[in-house]
């Protein structure tokens, strides 16, 4: 992170109010918005946006000025920087966004400023996407096509696609176990979207529910949960075939899980406007929630999304922080990815209230984005595109 000191922060400010003196060379007006926005005075950041300063400059290690003024604290210059099209999710060299260079310097009124922005941002592109998609083949069509392995080993195994990635591991194992129990919660009949190792599944077979429905896309997935005795456990029915396919002719559910793989936040978005049919009222919907691991901000930014849209729906929606360290490299040993790298694990538990629809709890959606958002919006499809489910 750019921690400046003092004295440097005030060579900055110097810098971006007398751009000529004792210099040899005059700073470029770039230059000059990097010391006003280090400086975190937001009125001189507005006057050189304004007078043509390029917003998404960057110093050789990947610093940007909303970076540096969302540590000054200045919201002022943090808005202004944003409005003129400055991207949140610019990441420095080390991976960093504005959003930590806010947390890290403890600012935390510029980290919800950018979180509300980047939401919103990102709310936008959402419903463009979906417009941009409609009619399109499934995203992961090539997987569902191809060979999948079932290895033993480390941390209770894992389960393998064609391309060396791992769709489902062991090491998840205590976070399944607590997704069961959270959907379990109130007994009844009881959804899983996505088979995998069937882990959720045995833990949810514990809670004894009335009824226990199983999807599963993946022909050889599907034949591996027969081998394993799913498609004859009393109370069980394993349906073979894509959510997408099959879940209109389905429910209503008391508790549902979703963790697909191969998809993006947009097939989930997708299914998430189904819940209002599928889950009764007091019914309990979560999620495997993957969504832009790489990044805590990014991380945030779509759990929030997440939450939003599960509060248009009639959902309330809460996040339970679990520790999990999944750092051990043997874990990792033959994979091609390593898809989760964060030490929290945010458990979603997502209650349906009253009537499907009634209590809508979001208060952003993309109908009250602001004029500026668009340019944002459009300049955010490298994270939104990132934002793999897993
Ligand atoms: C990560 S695994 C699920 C792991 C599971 N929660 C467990 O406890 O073992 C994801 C599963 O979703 C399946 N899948 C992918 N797309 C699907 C879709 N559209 N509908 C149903 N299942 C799908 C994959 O074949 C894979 O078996």
């Amino acid at each position: 992170m750019a921690q400046g000191q003092p004295e440097e922060r005030q060579d900055a400010a110097d810098i971006a109010q007398h751009p000529q003196d004792g210099a040899e060379e005059a700073p470029s007006a770039e230059e000059r918005l990097m010391a006003a926005a280090a400086a975190g005075d937001g009125p001189l950041v507005a006057q050189l946006l304004r007078d043509g300063a390029e917003p998404a400059c960057e110093t050789e290690e990947g610093i940007t000025p909303l970076m540096l003024a969302a540590e000054s604290g200045s919201a002022e210059a943090v808005q202004a920087l944003l409005e003129a099209g400055a991207t949140w999710h610019a990441q420095d060299r080390d991976g960093h966004t504005a959003g930590e260079y806010a947390s890290g310097a403890k600012q935390r009124h510029i980290l919800q400023q950018l979180l509300d922005w980047a939401v919103r941002a990102e709310l936008l592109l959402g419903t463009i996407s979906r417009r941009e998609r409609e009619g399109e083949p499934p995203v992961n069509r090539d997987y569902l096509s191809s060979s999948i392995r079932y290895e033993e080993g480390e941390a209770g195994g894992k389960l393998m696609d064609e391309q060396g990635e791992a769709v489902m591991m062991g090491w998840e194992t205590p976070l399944m176990e607590r997704h069961a129990a959270i959907i379990c919660a109130s007994g009844g009949d009881v959804l899983n979207v996505g088979f995998g190792m069937g882990i959720i599944d045995g833990f949810i077979q514990t809670h004894k529910p009335r009824s226990h429905t199983i999807i599963e896309a993946h022909p050889d997935v599907y034949k591996y949960a027969c081998s394993q005795g799913w498609d004859k456990k009393p109370g069980v029915r394993l349906l073979h075939g894509r959510w997408q396919d099959v879940v209109d002719e389905l429910g209503p559910f008391d508790g549902i899980f979703f963790d697909t793989y191969g998809e993006y936040y947009e097939d989930m978005h997708d299914f998430h406007e189904k819940l209002p049919k599928l889950l009764r009222p007091g019914g309990v919907y979560s999620f495997f929630n993957g969504l832009a691991p790489d990044n805590m901000f990014f991380h945030l930014v779509y759990g929030e999304i997440a939450r939003l849209e599960l509060g248009r729906l009639g959902l309330e929606t809460s996040y339970a922080p679990m520790p999990m360290d999944a750092s051990a490299a043997k874990i990792w040993e033959g994979v091609a990815n390593r898809y989760w790298r964060l030490p929290v694990y945010f458990v979603p538990t997502c209650l349906m209230k009253g009537l499907a629809g009634e209590a809508a709890a979001a208060t952003t959606d993309a109908g009250q984005l602001p004029a500026a958002a668009p340019a944002a919006g459009a300049a955010a499809a490298a994270a939104a595109a990132a934002a793999c489910t897993r």
